[in-house]
């Protein structure tokens, strides 16, 4: 290792046949090392792939050939050689550069490594946690490469496209104040103020919108989002947002441009082409058709009505149910022939969601099996099955409960079986948005109204007369754009004027002294002629997420936290030295190190 470095002419990954001949300089990690009858081959890879490196004791020093000997998982080589066609026998068609190998005539070791606590390759069997605490490990593995890769193209591809269409990005602060997007915010305390605080962003929604009153027209941030929310695998704590926003445009305008940036990205950063406009549905039809407001329409497998026949029916569970205003509606499983310990398992399934049982009607050819078909009439059952479209071999089921759980539970059970039934396309992007949102939504827990998207969203204007008079009524001029089931992004078009904006508040509960405290700098702003605006934010991590077919957006972030909200790898969140404390004027309840 005393040797100094050649000049690297190649990556490893990139050679072809039609650069046999060249002499070239790798450099790389040693992916396997194999002696054969006195000649050594050694898979070299770097983050292009791999490539066969063969050292004959004819053609290199007695002390080359010993390194080469020595050489194991992961050294790092310096590999001086010529490349050379494979024999025709030995030709590896599974691999970019098995035609040809390259011959060593001189190496150099520029490192060692201590045996990894796995293989470094895409289908290794490892816990999640190992491959986190050794990021830049698993990081090697080529599928975690592509993932990084497909990443820079995206971004790239986005600023290229929003730079053409006028878009200036600008960066607003990390350090500020809580921001309204509903989940808790991360705190820093302040060493010169005693007692205060910065919060982290938890998206750049107030700086985006006082940068539309500044003028900037049309502003764009690839922004890193703080929330503390309870993680899942398409939620970190910090996160990464493509973050828009334009002034004097419609909700449709708004839209048309961020599909047709969509369409750019895509076909850039994958070679996709998505078909334009995507379609638009109500919120109202998609909880009523797909029981959520993110429909995953690779599918069909609607939510069918049959709360009239329940009402006419024997079955007191469901007729008390539809007596008071509550939903009863079923989906229909084709073909499915789901075994009783199925629909066992699917009935705790959906007690997940709140529903109190799973009825189900199984289509035999010789008949109905059902625990409740002896509630309702032939007839009953007829029409059951007519608007179910049901024919032998399929299995119905029906919740009966309040309409948010009835959807909420076929909803997600509508996914469930059709991923068990293998009915979905995994090479299809399936766009669509959802728009006209109510307004408000009801907390049960805290027992008020609460913003569907947030306080700074336009109600529809013909809804604007129901605000103090039918609050649950008002819709907004908020969208959200779904791919696969997956929200992949959501905006609004703004409150610009400062009466909606305090009638707004007003029905949020926040009394005159909390909008100065919390807002009063957007207040302000907006009263110094504040442009018509709105914008949206589409979450970066699921997309790459979603175009990389992964099922966890870690696998698309080079260094994510658990589901703890942990980094494994620097061990974070830490404990501080008591002299950090103090200087932070802070002193905690757990107990202090040193
Ligand atoms: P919203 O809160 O809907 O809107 O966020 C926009 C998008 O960001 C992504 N996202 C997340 N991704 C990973 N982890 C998380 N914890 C997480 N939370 C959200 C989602 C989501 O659709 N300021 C508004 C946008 C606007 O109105 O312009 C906002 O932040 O993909
Ligand atoms: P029960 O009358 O409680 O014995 O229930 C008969 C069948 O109806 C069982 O298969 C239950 O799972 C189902 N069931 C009970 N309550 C509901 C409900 N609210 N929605 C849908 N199915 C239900």
């Amino acid at each position: 290792m005393t040797e100094t470095m050649m000049k690297r002419t190649d990556y490893c990954g990139a050679l072809r046949l039609s650069d046999a001949g060249r002499e070239v300089v790798l450099t790389g990690w040693v992916q396997t090392n194999r002696d054969h009858g006195g000649l050594i081959f050694i898979d070299l890879r770097d983050r292009e792939g791999l490539v066969q490196i063969v050292i004959d004791p004819s053609h290199v020093s007695a002390e080359v050939f010993a390194q080469a000997e020595a050489a194991r998982g992961e050294f790092i080589l310096n590999v001086r050689g010529t490349v050379r066609p494979r024999d025709k026998e030995a030709v590896n068609p599974n691999r970019a550069t098995g035609e040809i190998e390259v011959v060593c005539t001189h190496m150099v070791t520029l490192n060692k490594a201590k045996t990894p606590p796995f293989y470094i390759e895409d289908d290794v069997n490892v816990d999640e946690m190992i491959r986190l605490k050794y990021r830049y490990l698993d990081l090697r593995r080529p599928i975690m490469q592509q993932a990084l890769r497909l990443r820079h193209k995206v971004t790239i591809a986005m600023r290229h496209f929003l730079d053409q269409e006028g878009f200036l990005e600008i960066e607003t602060p990390i350090l500020c104040k809580s921001s309204p997007e509903g989940a808790r915010d991360y705190l820093v305390p302040s060493r010169v103020h005693p007692g205060e605080f910065y919060a982290l962003p938890q998206s750049p929604q107030l700086f985006k919108q006082i940068l539309m009153v500044a003028g900037m027209d049309r502003y764009f941030q690839i922004a890193r989002c703080f929330r503390d929310e309870d993680l899942r695998a398409d939620r970190q704590p910090e996160f990464t947002q493509l973050d828009i926003e334009m002034s004097f445009m419609t909700e449709e305008e708004i839209r048309a441009i961020s599909e047709r940036m969509l369409q750019y990205v895509f076909k850039e950063a994958l070679g996709v082409d998505i078909p334009l406009p995507f379609p638009v549905m109500s919120w109202d039809e998609a909880i009523g058709r797909y029981g959520s407001d993110k429909p995953d329409l690779r599918f069909g497998m609607e939510l069918i009505d049959i709360k009239d026949v329940a009402l006419a029916s024997d079955f007191t569970t469901f007729k008390s149910v539809a007596e008071k205003g509550g939903w009863v509606r079923g989906i229909n499983a084709k073909g499915a022939r789901f075994s009783r310990r199925t629909m066992d398992d699917l009935k705790d399934f959906v007690a997940i969601y709140g529903a109190k049982g799973l009825a189900y009607i199984i289509i035999e050819e010789d008949g109905l099996k059902s625990p409740i078909a002896k509630f309702f009439s032939e007839e009953q059952l007829n029409e059951i099955c007519r608007r179910m479209d049901a024919e032998p071999g399929d299995v119905l089921m029906f919740v009966a409960a309040d309409p948010d759980i009835t959807a909420a539970s076929l909803g997600a059970l509508r996914c469930e079986v059709a991923k068990r039934l293998n009915l979905i396309d995994h090479t299809e992007f399936n766009f669509l948005w959802v728009v006209d949102f109510p307004m408000f939504e009801w907390s049960k827990e805290d027992q008020r109204w609460s913003a569907m998207h947030h306080p700074f969203t336009m109600p529809k204007e013909e809804d604007l007369d129901k605000l103090e008079t039918d609050i649950g009524a008002v819709r907004s001029q908020a969208y959200d754009c779904v791919l696969n089931g997956c929200e992949l992004g959501g905006g609004s078009i703004r409150i610009h004027r400062e009466d909606i904006q305090n009638r707004i508040f007003a029905l949020l509960g926040l009394n005159e002294e909390e909008r100065r405290e919390k807002f009063g700098y957007l207040l302000d702003a907006f009263e110094y002629g504040a442009p018509p605006h709105g914008g949206l934010a589409f979450g970066l991590d699921r997309m790459i997420m979603l175009m990389a077919d992964k099922d966890s957006i870690r696998d698309v972030i080079a260094f994510p936290k658990t589901q703890s909200a942990s980094d494994m790898m620097v061990q974070a969140p830490s404990s501080v030295t008591s002299k950090q404390l103090r200087e932070l004027h802070i002193r905690t309840t757990q107990k202090e190190q040193k």
